[in-house]
C-alpha cells in the first residue's frame, strides 16, 4: 500500500476515535517500547527533550487532546522535523499512553528564580552576542527563543555551568592551519577525503582543500564559557520563562 493511502485510512480511523481506546498498563508498555526506538532519540529517553521538544511538561502547542497527540504522532507535523511514522492506530494510541506518563511527572513547574533579573543578566553577561532569543542576538549558539519548551530546568542549568556536558557534533569545531601559515576556526560542518567544509565566524561557509593544511585538529569541547557568576538561578528562570506560545485552536 502506498504511505498516502495508509494515511488516509488513519485518517478515518481517527474521526471515528477521539479518546484512547489502549491505556492499560500493557499499553502504556507497548508504548514505552516504541517510545525508546522510534522517539527517544529526539525527545530524549525520559523524554526530557533534545532535537525535539520536552515532552514532560504536559504542554503540547501543536494540540494536547488525544485525538491531536495521534495524529501529530502517526502523521508527523509537516514543515518540522517531527517525522510520521507508520504504525497501526493501535500502536500509536499505545505510544499516546505512554506521552501521557511522562507529561503525568510535571516538570511544568516554575524553577525559583527572578526570570526579570535572570533577562538582565543574560545580555550584561554576553550571553546575547551566541544566542538569539526572538530575533535579537548572536547565532554562534543555538537560538533560545523557546528554550523552556524545549528543555526541562536542571538541563539549562546544567548547560550554563557545564557547557561540556552536552555539546552536539553541530557546534563541534575545526581548527586548521594551512601551509602558507593561515589559521582559520569555525564550526565543522562536513569532512570528506579532500575538502573540509565550516562555517566561519567572518568569512561564512568555507571549502578548504586538505593537501593545502598543515594542521589539522577536531575540538569537541564547547565555544560557551562556563558560567560563574551569581545570579544562576534567575538565569534559569529567565530561559525557563521562554516557553513556545499555544498555537491558537
Ligand atoms: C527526528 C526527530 C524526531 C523524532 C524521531 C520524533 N520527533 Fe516528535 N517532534 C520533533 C520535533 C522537532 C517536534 C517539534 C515540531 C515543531 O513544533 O517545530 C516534535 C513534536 C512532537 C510532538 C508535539 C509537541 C507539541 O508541543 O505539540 C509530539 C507529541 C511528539 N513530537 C511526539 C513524538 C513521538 C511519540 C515520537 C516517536 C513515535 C516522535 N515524536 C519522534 C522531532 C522528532
Ligand atoms: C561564545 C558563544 C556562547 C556564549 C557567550 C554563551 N553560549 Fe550558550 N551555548 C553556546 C553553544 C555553541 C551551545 C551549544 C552546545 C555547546 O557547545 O555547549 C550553547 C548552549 C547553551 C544552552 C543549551 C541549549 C540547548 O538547547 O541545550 C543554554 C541554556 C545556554 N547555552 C545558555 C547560555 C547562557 C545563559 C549564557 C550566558 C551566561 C551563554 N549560553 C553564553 C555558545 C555560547
Amino acid at each position: 500500500m502506498r504511505p498516502v493511502q495508509l494515511t488516509l485510512l488513519l485518517c478515518v480511523d481517527l474521526v471515528a476515535q477521539t479518546t484512547n481506546p489502549h491505556t492499560t498498563p500493557d499499553d502504556v508498555a507497548a508504548g514505552a517500547r516504541i517510545y525508546r526506538s522510534h522517539c527517544a532519540d529526539c525527545h530524549g529517553l525520559s523524554g526530557q527533550g533534545g532535537k525535539g521538544p520536552d515532552l514532560t511538561q504536559g504542554q503540547f502547542y501543536h494540540g494536547a487532546s488525544d485525538a491531536a497527540l495521534l495524529v501529530n504522532i502517526s502523521d508527523g507535523i509537516p514543515g518540522t522535523a517531527m517525522p510520521g511514522q507508520f504504525f497501526s492506530p493501535d500502536q500509536v494510541w499505545q505510544v499516546v499512553a505512554y506521552v501521557r506518563t511522562l507529561a503525568a511527572k510535571g516538570s511544568a513547574k516554575a524553577p525559583p528564580g527572578n526570570a526579570a533579573a535572570g533577562e538582565k543578566l543574560f545580555r550584561a553577561q554576553g550571553c546575547a552576542n551566541c544566542h538569539l532569543v526572538n530575533g535579537d542576538g548572536g547565532v554562534n549558539g543555538p537560538e533560545l527563543s523557546f528554550i523552556g519548551s524545549q528543555r526541562p530546568a536542571t538541563h539549562i542549568r546544567q548547560s550554563i555551568l557545564q557547557p561540556n556536558a552536552h555539546v552536539d557534533m553541530a557546534y563541534w569545531q575545526a581548527d586548521i592551519v594551512l601551509e602558507n601559515g593561515t589559521p582559520f576556526k569555525g564550526f565543522l560542518l562536513n569532512e570528506d577525503t579532500y575538502n573540509v567544509q565550516m562555517l566561519h565566524p567572518a568569512k561564512g561557509l568555507l571549502t578548504l582543500p586538505k593537501r593545502d593544511f598543515r594542521k589539522f585538529a577536531i575540538q569537541k569541547t564547547s565555544i560557551m564559557p562556563a558560567y560563574q557568576g551569581t545570579g544562576l538561578d534567575d538565569l534559569v528562570a529567565y530561559l525557563w520563562s521562554l516557553q513556545r506560545p499555544r498555537r491558537p485552536e
